[in-house]
């Protein structure tokens, strides 16, 4: 038998218990009433905050203010079902790691792969079974909150990446040109979710081992000789070591290793030529080389579109740039401007 509650509670209202700090928020959301008021108690009991809501578009509302730490939700509701309501909460950046738990029947196929399609990550049978749902909230709480430390490692690394690009001014907004151009140049060229993402992050993080590289040499009013040159090429090398060990900076570690070589293998720091150049470092190599054309220095004048294009396509003639890419390059640059 359900158990009911001493205090009333309207059901169009969104409902919030007050909880002790620190206490991982739940929401709930069913149109019944009494599996929406069983679920809370039980909840409160196992030591979560827990807030309700009776429909899809009622927790939507709710959301406006608050993120919570997992969602469960039924399935069948009014007119916005739980598998939308996942789905909606899975493109949205402030909920996309917010682990989200479809209640349905256990025959109910179909809703577990419109739900699996939506992003859904774990799905709970009715009628309900108290410990092994605390299980599963619990395991899912936990790798959230791994999710969410790495996010943030990501986070302090990107504004590292914002800080070294700081110390010169002639390189303002560098950073997140490139990661822009290069995600766009990604998509236009069909490649993979991960190397877009390792593009966006490499956007940042390209140029990380010139914290290694002195002002004296970077910020030089003029053109490098041959021992500060190579100081300045070390950065390469350096960078990527910055983020060994970081498991979730693994694809873009080899974009910060390799976007200095060249096609026919005269770039550094390893000489790789051709395929064997990884191919989001071939993506970034041409992002920012364009975006340094179009970049003024202390010892020389930013070049027009038309100029860096042309300069571009000669250097990719002369067997410097992934051709391929290249192209594609030239056919979006319209439309990225
Ligand atoms: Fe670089």
């Amino acid at each position: 038998m359900l158990r009911t509650r001493a205090r009333s509670q309207a059901d169009d209202e969104p409902a919030a218990v007050a909880p002790p700090a620190g206490v991982p928020t739940l929401l709930v959301v069913d149109d019944h009433p009494a599996i929406r008021e069983l679920l809370r108690d039980e909840l409160i009991a196992l030591g979560y905050r827990v807030m309700t809501a009776p429909s899809a578009e009622n927790a939507l509302a709710l959301l406006t203010g608050i993120v919570p730490d997992l969602v469960l939700t039924d399935v069948h509701m009014g007119a916005m079902s739980g598998v939308e309501l996942c789905a909606r909460l899975k493109h949205d950046p402030r909920f996309e790691l917010t682990p989200v738990i479809l209640v349905t029947a256990a025959a109910d196929l179909d809703a577990r792969v419109a739900g699996l399609a939506a992003g859904a990550d774990d799905f709970f049978a009715k009628p309900f079974d108290f410990i092994e749902l605390r299980t599963r909230i619990a395991a899912l709480l936990r790798v959230s909150a791994v999710l969410t430390q790495l996010e943030r490692a990501e986070g302090v690394i990107t504004t590292l990446g914002l800080t070294i690009e700081a110390r010169d001014p002639y390189t303002g907004g560098h950073c997140e040109r490139l990661s822009r151009y290069a995600v766009s140049l990604g998509q236009a060229l069909g490649a993979a979710d991960a190397t877009l993402k390792a593009l966006r992050l490499g956007g940042y993080l390209h140029d990380l081992g010139k914290i290694a590289v002195s002002d004296a040499i970077l910020l030089k009013p003029g053109p490098l000789d041959d021992d500060e040159r190579q100081k300045v090429e070390t950065h390469a090398a350096i960078g990527a070591d910055l983020v060994n060990g970081l498991r979730t900076l693994d694809g873009v570690r080899s974009i910060i290793r390799h976007h200095h070589e060249r096609w026919d293998g005269s770039g550094y720091p390893d000489g790789l030529k051709g395929d064997a150049i990884p191919y989001g470092a071939r993506i970034m190599a041409v992002v920012d080389v364009y975006d340094a054309l179009r970049t003024a220095r202390p010892y020389k004048e930013s070049l027009g579109h038309a100029e860096a294009i042309e300069i571009l396509a000669r250097e990719t003639d002369g067997g410097s740039w992934d051709p391929r890419v290249v192209g594609k390059f030239l056919e979006i640059l319209p439309e990225m401007r």
